[in-house]
C-alpha cells in the first residue's frame, strides 16, 4: 500500500506502485487486459521496439479530487494522440475504449497510491505501445504490448512555480518539419537529450529549439509546449508541424479564451520575444512553468520580475488545476471519472 508516502514531497521520480496492466495484439486481434506484478518483462531480443524505435507513450494523470472522486484529465485526448503516433510509427493503434478501460483499472487497482486531495501531488499514468516481433530487416511488429504503469508525482521542477531561465539550443535539433515531432515517438526523447544535457551545463535548465529548417520560428521546449502573453494581452503559441499537440495547452487555450483573451496560434518568429510580457512553457507533468528569461546567442529577453510568475499564467495555472482538483466547475466536461459516480 501506498501509505508511507510522503505525498507533499514527492517529485517527478519513478515510485513503483503495486501493479500494471497489459494488453497484447497477437493473430490480428487485442488480447485480455492482464493484471502484472512483476515489473521486468520478457521481450525477444530482435523485437522492433529494440532495435528500430516501434515505441511510443503517453502521460496523463489521475486526481484525487474535493468531493473525494479519483478522474483523469482529457485521457481521450491521451488516446487518439496515441493513435496518431501508432499510425505514423506504422504500429498497431490501440482503440480509445481499450485505452480507457486499461487506464480505469490500472487506478482502481492503484488507488492507494492515488495522492490525497489537499497534497498537490496526482497519480501519473503512462501508457506505452512496443513493437515486440522479432525481425532483422526494418520492418513492422506483426505484434504489439499496450502497457500502462502508474507512479504518483508532485511538481516536475524540484522549485515548483517559480520561473526558470531557458536557452535556445542551436546546435542541436530535436525534430524535423516532416519528421515525427508531432507524435510521442520514443526516440524523440533521446534525440532531444544532447541539447538539453549541453543546455543543463551551460545553466540552463530547459532548452527552446527551433524549426530545423530555417532556425527562425520557434518550436517548443525540449518536453513541454511553448505559450507566451503578448504585451497586449493575447495568448500566442506556435503554429509548427514538428510540435507535439499538447492537451495541456489546448486546455489552457480554452480557458484563455473563456478569460475573453484572444488566442493566436501562429508562426512566431524568435525577434518576437521582445514583445511577450509572460512566456511559459506547458505540459501534463509540469502543467506550466513560468520561464522567466531566454538566451539566444548573445541576446538575453525577459519576461517580467525575476523571481515571480506572470499574473496572467498564475491565473491560467490556478484556472487549470482548480478544475483537475475539483475545486472549480468542469464546464468543459474534460474530467473523466475512474470510480463509481
Ligand atoms: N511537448 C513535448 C515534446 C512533450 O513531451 C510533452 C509532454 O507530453 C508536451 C509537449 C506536452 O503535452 P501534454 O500537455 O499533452 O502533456
Ligand atoms: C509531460 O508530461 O509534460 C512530459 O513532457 C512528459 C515527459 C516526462 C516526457
Amino acid at each position: 500500500m501506498g501509505k508511507n508516502i510522503d505525498w507533499k514531497n514527492l517529485g517527478f521520480q519513478y515510485l513503483q506502485t503495486e501493479y500494471y496492466v497489459k494488453c497484447e495484439f497477437k493473430n490480428r486481434k487485442w488480447g485480455d487486459i492482464q493484471i502484472c506484478t512483476d515489473p521486468h518483462i520478457s521481450l525477444h531480443i530482435a523485437a522492433t521496439c529494440l532495435h528500430y524505435g516501434q515505441a511510443c507513450f503517453e502521460g496523463l494523470k489521475a486526481f484525487g479530487r474535493k468531493d473525494e472522486s479519483i478522474a483523469m484529465f482529457r485521457p481521450d485526448q491521451n488516446a487518439q494522440r496515441l493513435i496518431s503516433t501508432a499510425r505514423r510509427l506504422v504500429m498497431e493503434p490501440p482503440p480509445q475504449e481499450l485505452f480507457l478501460s486499461m487506464a480505469t483499472k490500472l487506478i482502481l487497482l492503484n488507488k492507494a497510491y492515488v495522492p490525497p486531495y489537499g497534497t498537490g501531488a496526482s497519480l501519473y499514468v503512462r501508457p506505452f505501445l512496443i513493437g515486440t516481433s522479432p525481425h532483422i530487416g526494418v520492418h513492422a511488429s506483426e505484434e504489439y504490448a499496450l502497457i500502462m504503469l502508474a507512479s504518483p508525482m508532485g511538481a516536475y521542477y524540484k522549485d515548483g512555480f517559480y520561473p526558470v531561465k531557458a536557452y535556445i539550443q542551436e546546435e542541436y535539433d530535436r525534430a524535423a518539419p516532416k519528421g515525427v515531432g508531432d507524435v510521442k515517438a520514443g526516440g524523440n526523447y533521446a534525440a532531444g537529450m544532447m541539447g538539453d544535457l549541453d543546455g543543463q551545463k551551460k545553466g540552463f535548465p530547459i532548452c527552446l529549439y527551433l524549426d530545423s529548417a530555417t532556425h527562425l520560428y520557434i518550436d517548443e521546449f525540449g518536453t513541454s509546449n511553448f505559450l507566451a502573453i503578448t504585451k497586449d494581452g493575447k495568448y500566442a503559441t506556435p503554429d509548427s508541424s514538428s510540435v507535439l499537440p499538447s492537451v495541456t495547452n489546448h486546455s489552457l487555450q480554452d480557458i484563455a479564451r473563456d478569460f475573453g483573451l484572444t488566442v493566436e496560434r501562429r508562426k512566431i518568429r524568435v525577434s518576437e520575444l521582445a514583445d511577450f510580457a509572460e512566456v511559459g512553457a506547458c505540459g501534463t507533468a509540469v502543467v506550466i512553468t513560468p520561464v522567466s528569461s531566454i538566451r539566444h546567442g548573445d541576446r538575453v529577453y525577459t519576461f517580467g520580475k525575476e523571481n515571480e510568475a506572470g499574473a496572467t499564467l498564475m491565473r491560467l495555472y490556478n484556472e487549470i488545476t482548480g478544475i483537475q482538483y475539483g475545486e472549480i466547475e468542469d464546464r468543459h466536461g474534460w474530467m473523466y471519472r475512474v470510480d463509481a459516480a
